[in-house]
């Protein structure tokens, strides 16, 4: 049964856009903790910085939006809203905005309390979040494959944030658990299952549709989500049972050629699409998906050259490729679509006559999908020559943040001076 949007079951413009709002504030948060900590914090993939600029990217930008994302698009597509409505709604922002900080400052100095804090009050949100969309994704009446996949990805979060609170527990417990396997299993489900999975899941039914391209390939349509969600499955068995080292490594090798391949069918797709004029989305995700091709070459490299993944650089410039590149660029471009049509559908709705929703674009988004690819540039490149390209990368980093806050802020702000000049000309 194929998709179709009830406008009706869509939460009230704030519950979404206020995670929309507030993602940026965490990527700007980001870039200001890379220039102060400069080269130390890209030192190993373990310093504090490191640590508390890998979880404000991904918990206070990617989940931040992926959760306002999930909340509009599961709600719209399901027919119903999600059981606890706008405030849980609420209560999720809330916690990701107060609990992210609370973990950075944790890593940042070292304590036990405020990693446990912050992993408690993330977890507990976070974990209603997840029910409420699970709830409501398994009584679908579609079995659409978009669902199916975006089901998958949910696991994959729930996963992650599983991992996390342990992490954080057994961190601050001092208990002897195989830490570093259990970070590295949280890592593996956080990147490839939950960032990966959300985004191939939309970008699936969404880049055909709206950037008029040719299908994908059926083989990747139907089985790209299923088989990288099976081999996490698999990864995760052989990890946990200390199985051979070359076994994982020629799985891990598998998954990375099928990212590469996702990422390359995509570019191949937008570079046949039939609306020739670039925008911020198209940009976005081109940027995006070259990070995830390259973020992928890197990781099959790392299985074949133990001397990559010896490397300081090398997760450090993983990181920066999928988390900056890839994961910020597709939502950066999503959110480029996707506010201006939330803005239009509350304003149509809520007051037909008065004045229309501000135009999607003023600033060129493509410039800033430019930007953004100068930042994540210099700081996959940064750990070789950290002195001069550390604090280079958080420039670029925080413009490109401030002007994705600005484009933002514009669809509010434009909405409450259509509204007092509508209250302004009534008699
Ligand atoms: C409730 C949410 C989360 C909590 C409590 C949490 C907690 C932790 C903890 C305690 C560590 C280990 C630090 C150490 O060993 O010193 C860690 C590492 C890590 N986390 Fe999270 N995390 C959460 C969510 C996420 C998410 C959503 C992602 C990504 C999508 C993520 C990505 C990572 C990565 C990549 C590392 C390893 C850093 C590295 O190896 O370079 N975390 N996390």
């Amino acid at each position: 049964m194929n998709l179709v949007p009830s406008f009706d079951a869509a939460p009230a413009y704030a519950a979404p856009m206020r995670f929309f709002l507030t993602a940026p504030a965490f990527a700007v948060a980001a870039a200001a903790l890379l220039a102060w900590s400069g080269p130390a914090a890209l030192a190993s993939r373990w310093t504090p910085a490191a640590l508390a600029l890998t979880h404000l990217v991904a918990l206070g930008f990617l989940a931040m939006v992926m959760a306002g994302a999930m909340l509009q698009f599961v709600s719209v597509f399901t027919g119903r809203r999600l059981p606890g409505g706008d405030a849980l709604a609420a209560l999720v922002h809330a916690a990701l905005t107060l609990g992210t900080p609370a973990l950075a400052v944790g890593f940042l100095l070292g304590s036990a309390g405020w990693i446990r804090g912050g992993a408690l009050v993330l977890g507990a949100a976070l974990a209603a979040f997840i029910a409420a969309c699970a709830w409501r994704l398994a009584r679908a009446r579609s079995r659409d494959s978009s669902l199916v996949a975006i089901g998958h990805a949910l696991v994959s979060f729930a996963v992650t944030v599983a991992l996390g609170v342990t992490l954080a527990v057994a961190l601050g417990a001092g208990a002897a658990f195989p830490l570093a396997t259990l970070t590295d299993a949280h890592a593996v489900w956080g990147a490839a299952g939950w960032v990966l999975g959300l985004v191939s899941a939309v970008a699936l039914r969404v880049v055909p549709m709206f950037q008029v391209t040719p299908p994908y390939p059926r083989a990747i349509e139907r089985g790209f989500a299923p088989a990288m969600f099976a081999a996490l499955g698999v990864w995760t068995a052989l990890e946990l049972g200390g199985a051979p080292a070359w076994t994982r490594g020629t799985l891990e090798s598998l998954a990375g050629a099928g990212a590469a391949l996702f990422a390359a069918a995509t570019l191949v797709l937008l570079a046949k699409r039939k609306r020739r004029a670039t925008d911020a989305t198209i940009a976005f995700l081109q940027v995006g998906m070259a990070s995830l091709f390259a973020a992928s070459l890197l990781w099959i490299g790392a299985r074949a050259a133990p001397d990559i993944a010896a490397s300081h650089a090398y997760p450090s410039a993983l990181g920066a490729l999928i988390f900056v590149g890839f994961g910020m660029s597709v939502t950066t471009g999503m959110l480029y679509r996707i506010v201006p049509f939330l803005t239009w559908l509350h304003q149509s709705r809520s007051a037909p006559r008065a004045g229309g929703a501000p135009a999607p674009r003023v600033l060129s988004g493509v410039r800033h999908a430019w930007l953004h690819a100068a930042g994540t540039l210099l700081l996959a490149l940064a750990p070789l020559w950290p002195e001069i390209l550390a604090r280079a990368a958080a420039v670029a980093l925080a413009c490109s943040a401030a002007a994705l806050a600005w484009q933002l802020a514009r669809y509010p702000l434009a909405l409450r001076a259509a509204s007092r000049a509508a209250s302004s000309d009534r008699p």
